[in-house]
């Protein structure tokens, strides 16, 4: 048997795998035709744009949440944009309008404040839609919760008794995080109570993100169910906007371990990368990733230490099945959704590369970051 060449991985690096990717949306793309909807990504969750070729082959567009993910959507994905964000920038707005299809309004106030710059354009027909609050969640982190008592995201049912503004064809709702389809469900049936009496008016209505269905568990004949029988209850065109769903468990952050402390019986292994900068949600969320060749327990436990000097910069203890030396490989897995568009470049600590793993075994290094790009970012 011929013996397999271990890939010449940099380290650190965010290795992002073609075949899972295709996996993922060639998923998305049949749920997309069975339940006769448009399916779109979400950039705020992935946004390797070297990669926009393969995505195009799978699905028609993307949404953005800012000029600059519409300029990205039109200038990468060749598509123009279904644009949302809590409020415009007023000096942004007019590069917006060129660069969408769609523009959803956080608020009444919103849409009223520029309408009239949407209706003044001629160059594309561009839908307008509305957010609204469902007001229900069962997202039980509060900072990524859309629907927490006080939110600013959407409009509630109590602003919203009659009809809509003439010029509203669209409503939008994004309340859900790594949900499944019953929690959609549990969510239309608040949209229908809330605001069922706009229904039968709109044109289109956006679902947003949050649904969950590239992962082993999620019951995707359900979902299927849900939405044609919402489309053929009110004859409407119906958008998804999923981010994580679409890079979900596509890949991995490989960092090599420098150095092992001990403190009263504690042992930190620091990597070349940072938790703070390079992988932020395990702070934030917080969430544990997977780390390849961990074990439930043994005795070499170890905290993972990351690389900048902020004390809580690491995570709790992983346990392996021998001792771990410095030089040594930690891989933390599904390190693409949402992480790579989130990092920073905070104590100037280096940014990993990021690469392709094609479908063929080869390794291709989309990026590598320099002391340059570092600079550039400051002034
Ligand atoms: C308005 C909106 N749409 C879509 C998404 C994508 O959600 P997810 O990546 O969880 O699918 C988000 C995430 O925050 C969002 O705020």
């Amino acid at each position: 048997m011929a013996k397999r060449i271990p890939l010449a991985i940099p380290s650190p690096c965010y290795v992002l795998e073609e075949k899972k990717l295709r996996k993922n949306l060639k998923r998305i793309q049949r749920i997309e035709k069975q339940a006769g909807v448009e399916i779109i990504l979400a950039f705020k969750a992935f946004a390797t744009w070297k990669v926009f070729p393969i995505i195009r082959e799978y699905l028609g567009g993307a949404t953005a949440s800012s000029l600059w993910e519409a300029r990205l959507c039109d200038e990468e994905m060749g598509a123009l944009a279904h644009t949302y964000a809590p409020a415009y920038l007023p000096d942004e707005f007019s590069g917006i309008i060129q660069r969408s299809s769609h523009i959803t309004f956080n608020s009444l106030a919103q849409f009223n404040t520029h309408y009239p710059q949407v209706q003044a354009y001629k160059k594309q027909k561009i839908k307008c839609g509305l957010r609204v609050n469902p007001e229900y969640s069962e997202v039980t982190t509060a900072l990524y919760n859309p629907c927490a008592p006080g939110s600013r995201l959407g409009e509630v049912k109590e602003n919203l008794q009659t009809s809509l503004p003439k010029g509203i064809t669209g409503l939008h709702f994004h309340n859900l995080c790594e949900s499944d389809s019953f929690a959609l469900a549990k969510t239309l049936a608040n949209i229908e109570k809330y605001f069922g009496h706009l229904l039968p008016d709109l044109e289109w209505i956006n679902m947003g993100g949050g649904h969950l269905m590239t992962s082993k568990d999620y019951d995707v004949k359900h979902l299927v169910k849900i939405l044609k029988d919402f489309r053929k209850k009110y004859d409407i065109h119906v958008i998804l906007e999923p981010g994580s769903a679409i890079a979900w468990q596509t890949g991995f952050l490989q960092s090599t371990i420098l150095d092992i402390t001990e403190n009263n019986g504690i042992k930190t292994a620091t990597l070349d990368v940072s938790f703070t900068a390079h992988m932020p949600d395990t702070l934030e969320m917080p969430y544990r990733p997977e780390i390849s060749g961990t074990v439930p327990k043994s005795d070499h436990g170890y905290r993972m230490g990351g690389v900048s000097c902020l004390a809580g910069d690491y995570l709790e203890t992983y346990y392996f099945k021998k001792p771990l030396k410095a030089g040594q490989v930690i891989r933390f897995q599904d390190m693409i959704h949402y992480t790579i568009v989130k990092t920073t470049m905070f104590n100037g600590v280096r940014h990993p590369s990021i690469a392709l793993l094609k479908s063929g075994g080869e390794l291709e290094i989309l990026r590598k970051f320099t002391y340059t790009d570092y600079k550039k970012r400051l002034s």
